[in-house]
């Protein structure tokens, strides 16, 4: 697609584990509420209408790259486009967040889905998103593409939205096992699909959100998760060979799986906040790239406070296969100078 040459690649060196001039830094949710610029679009045009309209999907992508020094973009999206593909409603209601009006409530609910739907046409606004600002980076900085992970997604199909116990996914788990089984394979085959198209139309890397990992434990883990995200790694880096890029798993609060998670293909482990850095590279090892993990709450503190922690935290991940983010999104109401005091404290180190 001769997209332009790419002018740092601070990052691919960092996921690859080779040395780097400073260390990269982008930040999860990096465009969004908290820009003006963002806010300014967003009051013009409904969420899943900037999701499906290329253009703007590229200009919100780029709004962090031009006010920030940042190592990274992520295109803009939403991980819940794939449960839209599948054929389910997806609102996105102001200060409630997602809400799927008729969720799945029994396994005889599983027939509703379109489960052989063509990848590349339903979401063929992404890929074209993500080419378009490919062109538009101009080599500026490597683009991020991503997915939600299959529990995560399939909270979202039962919950209807989000929830503080996810009670209603978890009784599938233990009520309709077999059933649940088969929803996350349908949601992994399609995310499959998913993140190789994103690579083809010009994604260099590659996330994958398991934003709900903190319900499960190790043993939900093995039966409902890890299977999943293994293979979803392995089979884009073998289907995509010498294309693959490098992958990065993250798990909010997934603490309990860290070790098994570090077996599979991912090269990247990104962490949530409530992990001490030294405690998760001790329990990795040494061939995997760490990202994270600064509490977005510290962003409300001052920007020398920010410059403390920041260094603080470098000091506990070294610069040694190290990306520098966020522990979770971004908040809306954080004050965006707040977050260039970060990004220059990173660089500082
Ligand atoms: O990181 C980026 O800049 C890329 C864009 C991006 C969005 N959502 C835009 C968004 C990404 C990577 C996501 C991923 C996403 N979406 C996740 C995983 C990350 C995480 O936060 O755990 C999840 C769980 C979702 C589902 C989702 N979308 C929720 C729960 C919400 C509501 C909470 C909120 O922040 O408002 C959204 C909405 C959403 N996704 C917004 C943005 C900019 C705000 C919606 C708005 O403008 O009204």
């Amino acid at each position: 697609m001769n997209f332009p040459a790419l002018k740092n690649d601070r990052i691919l060196r960092a996921a690859r584990g080779e040395e780097v001039d400073r260390i990269p830094v982008w930040v999860m949710r990096q465009a969004g509420r908290y820009l003006p610029e963002f806010r300014e679009l967003r009051s013009r045009y409904d969420f899943f209408t900037i999701c499906r309209t290329p253009e703007l999907a590229c200009e919100v992508t780029l709004q962090p790259i031009q006010r920030y020094d940042l190592d990274a973009s992520i295109i803009f999206s939403d991980i819940l486009v794939i449960v839209q593909a599948l054929g389910m409603i997806v609102e996105m209601q102001p200060s409630v967040g997602p809400v799927i009006p008729d969720p799945l409530k029994e396994p005889l609910d599983l027939d509703r889905l379109n489960q052989s739907i063509d990848v590349k046409q339903e979401l063929g606004y992404v890929f074209e998103a993500i080419t378009l600002t490919r062109h538009r980076l101009n080599g500026q900085v490597p683009l991020i593409g991503f997915s939600g992970a299959p529990w995560t997604l399939m909270c979202y199909m039962i919950e209807g939205g989000g929830s503080k116990t996810m009670s209603k996914a978890k009784k599938w788990l233990y009520k309709y096992p077999e059933e649940s089984k088969r929803l996350l394979q349908i949601l992994t085959d399609i995310i499959v699909k998913y993140l190789i198209e994103q690579v083809n139309a010009g994604a260099q890397m590659l996330q994958v959100f398991e934003s709900n990992a903190e319900y499960l434990n190790s043993e939900l883990f093995d039966r409902f998760r890890g299977p999943y995200l293994s293979s979803i790694c392995s089979r884009v880096k073998n289907e995509l060979k010498d294309n693959s890029v490098p992958m990065i798993v993250f798990a909010k609060g997934g603490h309990y799986a860290i070790k098994q998670l570090s077996t599979f293909d991912y090269d990247i482990i990104g962490l949530d906040w409530t992990i001490d850095p030294v405690e998760a590279r001790k329990i990795v090892g040494n061939n995997i790239t760490l990202q994270g993990n600064l509490d977005p709450c510290s962003l409300y503190g001052t920007p020398e406070q920010i410059k403390k922690m920041v260094k603080n935290m470098v000091s506990k991940f070294t610069k040694h296969r190290y990306i520098a983010n966020l522990g979770h999104g971004i908040y809306p109401d954080v004050d965006p100078e707040h977050l260039r005091a970060m990004i220059d404290a990173v660089h500082e180190c």
